[in-house]
């Protein structure tokens, strides 16, 4: 476990709605008393549940074993008095031993199960978590850093400030953050094995020192509440199937008063001359095609609303243009190239048709030789928006 996963103070919660019990933070009880008002709430739990009672477990940052035998006595003995009910273990992978742990009870009673939650979070997830999708990272940031580091000021960036990069993929804007504002501490997290490594890769060989580097789940962080004066999280809610999940959890953590800074694209609105027809074509395929997976690449003038909602206020949005004028155009077809081949690999495993994927891949083909011709225009739009946690 990272130094940045700061354990939430403990706590038993049920909800009757949504028949979910969840234990949250770090319990280590001496002796079973000091937990009895939570074993007391579980049997309540229990008795008020039809079908099926959730346990969550997604944020039990640590439980002894005082703890776990006072809970699994319960429900051990509950699956000999109610063979009407089902209960489900919801782990991560963020909190490996609880899957390890409570494992043993669905050996005991068949009644217990175990589902590690974010094995699958949302049809797409493969994709964006796996190894070939770090140069499309990489060669992206290049290209935004260029217009977000004169934005990120006017959403809250200053020097000296504690900041977390949420789902900061291979932590490259993590470091250049780093360089160019000195904030005095640095959280990056992400849910990608493959691309937590290789930032910490290109720290250790880059000297970079004092980011902390985070595996977890956006969407139940073990980060503690309050404690972030500027809170990051950049083309991701785009992709994520419930992005006011994400949303919650960003406000948690972000301190009254500071703020949480968004990116999202609006895909359909990428353009480019000549062959305008055929980019056009295949940007609004790539949306629908996406929607398929959960994700809204369309999301980008949305932040706005989702910001709102989310309850945050003195929101500000702006939108920039990257285009094959920013800089080496050949960095500008790097990115096309990459998306062609992740977007094609997607639409073919969604079962699109051959000839579909032909015309498809043409579109970004279409893309890449207008950012290089000598006459032509290729542009990305992107859309950056904060809002502030009330004070
Ligand atoms: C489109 S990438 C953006 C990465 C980075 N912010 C950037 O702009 O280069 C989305 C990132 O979200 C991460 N991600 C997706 N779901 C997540 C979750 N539930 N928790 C943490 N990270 C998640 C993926 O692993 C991926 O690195």
């Amino acid at each position: 476990m990272s130094t940045a996963v700061l354990a939430a103070p403990f706590q038993a919660v049920f909800d009757a709605n949504s028949q979910e019990f969840s234990l949250v933070g770090v319990i280590r009880p001496r002796s079973v008393d000091e937990i009895a008002h939570s074993i007391t709430e579980f049997r309540r739990a229990i008795d008020e549940a039809r079908g099926v009672l959730y346990i969550n477990v997604k944020r039990l940052a640590q439980m002894n074993n005082t703890a776990f035998h006072a809970f699994s006595r319960v429900v051990l003995d509950a699956c000999r008095t109610r063979s009407d009910i089902r209960f489900v273990v919801v782990t991560s992978s963020v909190v490996g031993w609880t899957e390890r742990m409570f494992r043993h009870l669905g050996k005991i009673e068949p009644q217990i199960t175990v589902e590690v939650y974010d094995s699958k979070f949302y049809p797409g997830q493969s994709f964006v978590e796996d190894t070939s999708f770090i140069p499309i990272l990489r060669a992206q940031t290049k290209m935004t850093w260029r217009h977000e580091r004169t934005i990120l000021p006017r959403h809250g960036m200053r020097p000296g400030i504690a900041m977390a990069d949420i789902c900061c993929g291979i932590g490259d804007f993590a470091v250049l953050a780093q360089k160019e504002f000195q904030p005095a501490r640095i959280v990056a997290l992400d849910h990608s094995k493959p691309s937590l490594a290789y930032a910490r890769e290109v720290a250790a060989e880059f000297g970079v020192t004092g980011i902390e580097y985070t595996y977890g789940d956006a969407s139940e962080m073990l980060l503690e509440d309050n404690q972030f004066d500027f809170v990051t999280c950049r083309h991701s809610l785009q992709i994520f199937n419930q992005p006011e999940l994400l949303l919650k959890e960003l406000y948690r953590i972000v301190k009254p008063g500071g703020r949480v800074y968004i990116t999202n694209e609006k895909n359909s609105h990428c353009l480019g001359e000549p062959r305008a027809q055929s980019i056009q074509w295949t940007y609004n395929e790539l949306a629908r095609l996406l929607s398929h997976f959960e994700m809204d690449v369309e999301l980008g003038p949305k932040g706005r609303r989702y910001l709102a909602d989310a309850g945050f206020d003195d929101i500000l949005v702006e939108s920039f243009m990257i285009t094959n004028l920013d800089g080496d155009p050949q960095d500008f077809a790097d990115v096309i190239a990459g998306w062609e081949k992740m977007f094609a690999a997607m639409a073919a495993r969604h079962g699109e048709a051959p000839e579909f994927i032909d015309r498809f891949r043409q579109g970004f083909r279409d893309h890449i030789f207008a950012a290089l011709h000598p006459k032509g225009y290729a542009g990305w739009p992107i859309w950056a928006a904060s809002g502030r946690k009330p004070l």
